[in-house]
């Protein structure tokens, strides 16, 4: 239960940097080196939702509660998507059970009060490191995770190494080893964040068709920033590309997404869809973002936020208000259908 009834995103990230410890907090908050890019993300957005979802974020349980279940129950409860971290700490099969469960309850509820009511599809995505596309531990996961359900691959591939994030340089952060892995396996003594890097040697043209080959999953690519690469994605028959950097924790002074959107969606043109995240705290930000070209906006720290705040209830909260602030952004610039969203309504926000 909370303290007040928190408002707005930066009332739940309040109440979660006060409650979590110090090096999880560090953790969760933290970019590389001078934070440029991390504040870049939000300022550039003050500068100038629904159809946003839950972005893929690792360790779900530093947060307390039942992590990735508890965002799962939040998430499918409101038909809003969610994409799953490979460095999750819950197995990929509960959070699609426990998802699907919370969402059957509410029809259920919402058929007795009233008749008629459709709650949006809910749908389940994969996030993955590719660290060796040879390895059978890759291929395995990828086909349990589409077995269990998942319908998208997100390959991240802004990680090949781990941003400097000076906090965690000044102190060491290690995972708790009670945490499990997505996979089910348990955490290695004094593991590193860095476990799951990317094999630096990979090119799309190897990769894709190999990915292709292992599942019927779509294979969206995590970590687009450049109008050259989502040229690359179009060549090599992606069925998505997510604008992003990393939250600002990989390479500081990478321009703010919001920056580099308006590029990518020029060379796209449409044929795509496109995803993006970055510094998305309010719905004025997923409205900011849809203008400029994006399809689909996904929420990194403020899910956190609302998961260290209150679990389920914090998660709930986070995306209702942020749902609540885009449909009023959209009634007040005098948009009745999210299509209408696009570079000339801006100007009015
Ligand atoms: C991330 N992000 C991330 N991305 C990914 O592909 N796999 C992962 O495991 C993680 N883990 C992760 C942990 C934490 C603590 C954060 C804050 C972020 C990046 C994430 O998907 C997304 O790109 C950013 O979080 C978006 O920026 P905002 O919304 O946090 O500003």
């Amino acid at each position: 239960t909370l303290p007040t009834k928190p408002v707005s995103i930066a009332d739940l990230e309040q109440i979660a940097l006060d409650k979590l410890p110090k090096l999880v907090r560090q953790y969760y908050e933290g970019g590389a080196e001078d934070e440029i890019t991390l504040r870049e993300n939000i300022t550039s957005l003050q500068r100038l939702n629904v159809p946003f979802a839950v972005g893929p974020s690792a360790f779900h349980r530093l947060a307390g509660y039942d992590g990735e279940l508890d965002v799962a129950r939040a998430a499918a409860k409101r038909g809003i998507a969610m994409g799953l971290s490979s460095s999750s700490t819950s197995s990929l099969e509960d959070v699609i059970k426990v998802g699907k469960t919370a969402r059957e309850e509410i029809e259920e509820g919402s058929r007795q009060e009233n008749e008629g009511f459709k709650l949006q599809d809910s749908d389940w995505w994969q996030q993955l490191y590719v660290c060796d596309q040879r390895t059978s531990d890759t291929e395995d996961f990828i086909q349990r995770s589409e077995k269990a359900g998942y319908t998208a691959l997100l390959i991240t591939v802004d990680r090949p190494y781990l941003g400097r994030r000076l906090a965690s340089l000044r102190e060491k952060f290690e995972l708790p080893l009670h945490l499990r892995r997505a996979s089910g396996e348990k955490m290695a003594q004094g593991e590193q964040i860095a476990h799951y890097l990317l094999n630096p040697s990979m090119h799309w043209h190897e990769l894709i068709p190999w990915l292709r080959s292992k599942t019927k999953m779509k294979i969206l690519v995590k970590g687009i920033l450049h109008p050259e690469d989502a040229a690359l994605a179009l060549k090599h028959g992606l069925d998505g590309v997510v604008v992003s950097n990393h939250g600002g924790r990989q390479l500081d002074a990478a321009p703010a997404t919001i920056d580099a959107l308006p590029a990518i969606a020029d060379v796209i043109q449409g044929r795509i869809p496109i995803f993006f995240d970055g510094g998305i705290r309010k719905g004025l930000d997923v409205y900011r973002a849809l203008a400029l070209g994006a399809d689909v906006v996904l929420l990194g720290r403020a899910v956190l936020w609302g998961l260290a705040a209150a679990g389920e209830e914090g998660v709930g909260l986070a995306l209702d208000i942020i749902a609540e602030e885009f449909k009023l952004v959209m009634a007040l610039t005098g948009v009745t259908d999210i299509t209408q969203i696009r570079r000339s309504t801006l100007a009015l926000v």
